[in-house]
């Protein structure tokens, strides 16, 4: 029997799953799927293997195959999936040499139908809304969350308002939002204060907020771990990685993770690496500095994904650092935009959030936290080509940081302008 839960441990009021709900009525804690989990172990390792050989939809979607490890719904007809998840873990030994590493190996999210993470979680959010009988969806969202809900509420037939900030996200996300029929309303305001906004309308009109305070969305990013872990035999790594914006996935990779030692699938718990961009960097500065924790008031970075000042999920993200003795990092314009230039020389490419974790990756081996020998997997949240636009900026020498200050174009790939000619370009190429 699944129960929603108050986060707080203090707290800890149950409510029904079925309620709508993302904040405990007696506390105003966060809330969170909680199962009484009974299982073996085997059993689900050789049933998860096999479900790769079945073209049913649900053992299709690298989300759904693994659906015992969040069995919130009552029968299944309510999910819809455009075959999330089933992204790889590549090796990359370029990567891993600019990081300090001997090895690293990419868990690629920007393989995902929408090309982001977000379809991990956004597939059980919206089974959830339509288990609800819910008809409109909104979410406020740097442009990743809102592809991904556009996509997925159209497939379900579900109405969908997206709330964006206005010239702070990539015309990607914006073009795919459109594309995928959303109603799209550009506010004059940052993320945070666009949540509050959103979260108003939702209670006032009855909408269903698919933003990652929803506890469902957080179900569905556990999977991204949990295939993750399938993919290497089970067997845990060292370290995983990843960027901190509102920080909904470092929560669901480290509940993945406890959870997945309860149920003995793995028998230890890999340390987290959050990375957050210095501009936008509330949750590092807070565990760094201890207090109380402390909104950034406006907070900047090109990596707009992580463009967050006010992260809401930062109680179960500071509980998820402390429960896998994670580290927190901030990382600088310069540092993001070298690294992403040396993801895609790797062959591999991510967006500028993503890049980020090797950022990170470099800094935590440079200071000693991490160790060149240790056995570390990076998450890459988004596509390449989510941001084109900073990726030209960047080649051609025209990527400025919030602020003005210029980007050195370090790993620079110029494109070369030539005449119609093929003696001129003979000699060019040499
Ligand atoms: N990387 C990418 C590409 C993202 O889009 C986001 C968040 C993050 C990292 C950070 O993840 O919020 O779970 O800590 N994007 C959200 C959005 C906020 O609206 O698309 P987080």
């Amino acid at each position: 029997m699944a129960e929603l839960v108050c986060f707080d441990p203090s707290c800890r009021e149950r409510y029904a799953i079925t309620d709508v709900l993302y904040n405990c009525r007696r506390c105003g804690g966060l809330l969170e799927a909680a199962y009484q989990f009974d299982h073996d172990a085997g059993r689900l390792k050789k049933l998860f293997r096999e479900r790769r050989m079945s073209n049913d939809p649900l053992d299709a979607s690298g989300v759904w195959r693994y659906r015992e490890l969040f069995d919130f719904l009552d029968h299944y007809s309510c999910v819809t999936t455009l075959r999330e998840g089933n992204t790889p873990l590549l090796e990359a030994p370029l990567a891993a040499a600019y990081g300090g590493l001997d090895r690293v190996a990419f868990k690629h999210q920007g393989f995902n139908p929408t090309g982001s993470f977000k379809d991990n979680g956004m597939t059980c959010g919206v089974a959830q809304a339509r288990r609800l009988g819910m008809r409109r969806v909104a979410c406020v969202s740097t442009g990743n969350t809102s592809a991904s809900m556009a996509a997925y509420a159209a497939a379900a037939g579900l109405e969908a308002l997206i709330f964006l900030p206005h010239g702070n996200i990539s015309f990607g996300k914006l073009a795919q939002s459109l594309e995928y029929g959303a109603r799209t309303f550009q506010v004059e305001a940052n993320f945070d204060q666009i949540l509050a906004l959103v979260r108003t309308l939702a209670e006032k009109m009855g909408i269903y907020l698919l933003n990652s305070v929803n506890p469902f969305r957080i179900e569905g990013q556990k999977s991204i771990v949990f295939e993750m872990l399938d993919q290497r035999d089970w067997r845990a790594p060292d370290w995983i990685v990843l960027p901190g914006g509102n920080l909904g996935n470092t929560s669901a990779f480290g509940k993945a993770l406890r959870e997945a030692r309860e149920i003995g699938l793995i028998g230890t718990i890999p340390r987290l690496a959050v990375i957050q961009a210095a501009g936008s960097a509330p949750f590092h500065d807070f565990i760094e500095n201890g207090g109380e924790f402390r909104a950034v008031e406006k907070p900047e970075t090109l990596a707009t994904a992580i463009r967050i000042g006010d992260p809401v999920s930062w109680p179960k993200a500071l509980y998820e650092i402390r429960a896998s003795r994670g580290v927190v990092e901030k990382v600088s314009e310069q540092e993001i935009a070298d690294a992403k230039a040396q993801v895609g020389r790797a062959g591999i490419g991510c967006e500028p959030a993503s890049a980020a974790t090797l950022a990170g990756i470099r800094k935590l081996t440079a200071k000693g936290v991490i160790a060149r020998g240790a056995d570390v997997v990076a998450v890459l949240t988004g596509n390449l080509l989510k941001d084109p636009d900073y990726i030209y900026r960047y080649h051609t020498g025209q990527l400025q940081a919030p602020g003005g200050a210029k980007i050195e174009p370090r790993f620079a790939n110029r494109p070369v302008v030539v005449p119609n000619d093929a003696d001129r370009i003979a000699e060019l190429i040499g």
